[in-house]
C-alpha cells in the first residue's frame, strides 16, 4: 500500500539501521518520503540494505559504516557525511547497540566500558552532534531505542539496565534544554523483541541454563502478558508515530512498548 509522504521534507539518520528495529524504522521512513542515512559496522550488509531501499525508493538512501564505540569521532563523521549527502538532519533514530547477558559482578570491567561506549556515549554523542543543527532549523525529533530494563532493572542484563537508566536521565535533561527550540526527544522502551539481538541473548542464556534457544524464547513469550513477542515492526510503528507531527506534544518522556511486562505505571 502506498504510504502518505509525511516525511517528504525530512532527512533522517538511523544508527543501527542495517538490522532489527532500526532497519524496520529506516524502511518506514523511506516509504513515507524521508531521505535516510543508515549506520552499521558491517559494510556488505549496509550496502545491501541501502541498495534494497534505493530500488524501492530511488535515491533516498545512503550508508555510512563505522563503529559507534569510537565517540565522539564517529558521530561527527556521520553528521558530516549526512550534510554532504542527504542534507541537514531533521530526524535521528539512535538504535545502534546491544545488551550483554551478564550479572554486574561477573562482567569484566572492559565489557562495562565497551557497552557504555557504544550505546550510552554513542546515543549521547549523536544527540550532541545533531542538536545544534536541529536547533538552528527550529525543527527536529530524536527517538532513542532504549529498553525496558532501564525502568525495570534486570540482574541478568546488568550493564543494559545501567546504560538504559542513564539514557532515560540524560535524554530528559537534553529534552529540557532544546524544547523551546522546537526540538523533541523521546525514548522508546522495547521489551524482548524478535531480532538478531534477541537470538544472540537467548543463545547465551541457553548455554548457561542447559536449555535450547527455542525453550528460552518460549519462556520469554510465556512471561509476556500478551503471550507473544513483538517483531521489529511492532516497535517501528510507534517510532514512526513519535517522529510524526501527530506526536508533536510528546517530548522528554519514554514510551514502553513491552506488551505490559513491566509492572511500573
Ligand atoms: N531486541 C530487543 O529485545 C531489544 C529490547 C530492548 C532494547 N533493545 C535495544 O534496541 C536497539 C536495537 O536493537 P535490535 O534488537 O534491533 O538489535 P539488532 O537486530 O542486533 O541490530 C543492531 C543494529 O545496530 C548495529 N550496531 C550494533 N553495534 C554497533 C556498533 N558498535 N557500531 C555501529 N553499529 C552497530 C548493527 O549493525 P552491525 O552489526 O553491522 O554493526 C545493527 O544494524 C539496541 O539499542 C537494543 O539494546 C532491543
Amino acid at each position: 500500500m502506498e504510504q502518505e509522504k509525511i516525511f517528504e521534507s525530512d532527512t533522517a539518520i538511523v544508527t543501527g539501521g542495517s538490522r532489527g528495529i532500526g532497519w524496520a524504522v529506516a524502511g518506514q521512513l523511506a516509504a513515507r518520503g524521508a531521505r535516510v542515512l543508515l549506520v552499521g559496522r558491517n559494510v556488505e550488509r549496509l550496502e545491501r540494505r541501502v541498495h534494497e531501499l534505493n530500488q524501492k525508493f530511488p535515491q533516498q538512501a545512503v550508508g555510512f559504516a563505522c563503529d559507534m564505540a569510537d565517540q565522539p569521532a564517529s558521530s561527527q563523521q556521520i553528521v558530516n557525511f549526512a550534510l554532504k549527502t542527504i542534507g541537514k538532519p531533521t530526524l535521528l533514530l539512535n538504535g545502534a547497540g546491544g545488551a550483554s547477558v551478564t550479572h554486574a559482578l561477573d562482567a569484566p570491567w572492559t565489557l562495562w566500558m565497551d557497552d557504555f561506549h557504544v550505546k550510552f556515549f554513542g546515543y549521547l554523542a549523536m544527540a550532541r552532534a545533531v542538536l545544534p543543527i536541529m536547533r538552528e532549523q527550529r525543527r527536529g525529533v530524536i527517538v532513542n531505542l532504549v529498553g525496558i530494563a532501564g525502568k525495570d532493572p534486570n540482574p541478568a542484563l546488568a550493564i543494559a539496565s545501567a546504560v538504559n537508566g542513564a539514557l532515560n536521565g540524560v535524554m530528559k535533561v537534553l529534552a529540557d534544554d532544546v524544547s523551546a527550540d522546537g526540538v523533541r526527544i523521546v525514548n522508546v522502551n522495547p521489551g524482548a523483541t524478535q531480532t538478531d539481538l534477541l537470538t544472540a541473548m537467548a543463545k547465551v542464556s541457553a548455554k548457561e541454563s542447559g536449555k535450547n534457544i527455542e525453550e528460552i524464547i518460549d519462556q520469554m513469550r510465556a512471561r509476556s502478558p500478551l503471550k507473544r513477542l513483538p517483531g521489529p515492526m511492532d516497535i517501528a510503528r510507534i517510532v514512526i508515530f513519535l517522529m510524526s507531527s501527530d506526536a508533536d506534544y510528546v517530548t522528554g518522556t519514554s514510551i514502553d512498548v513491552d506488551g505490559g511486562i513491566h509492572r511500573g505505571v
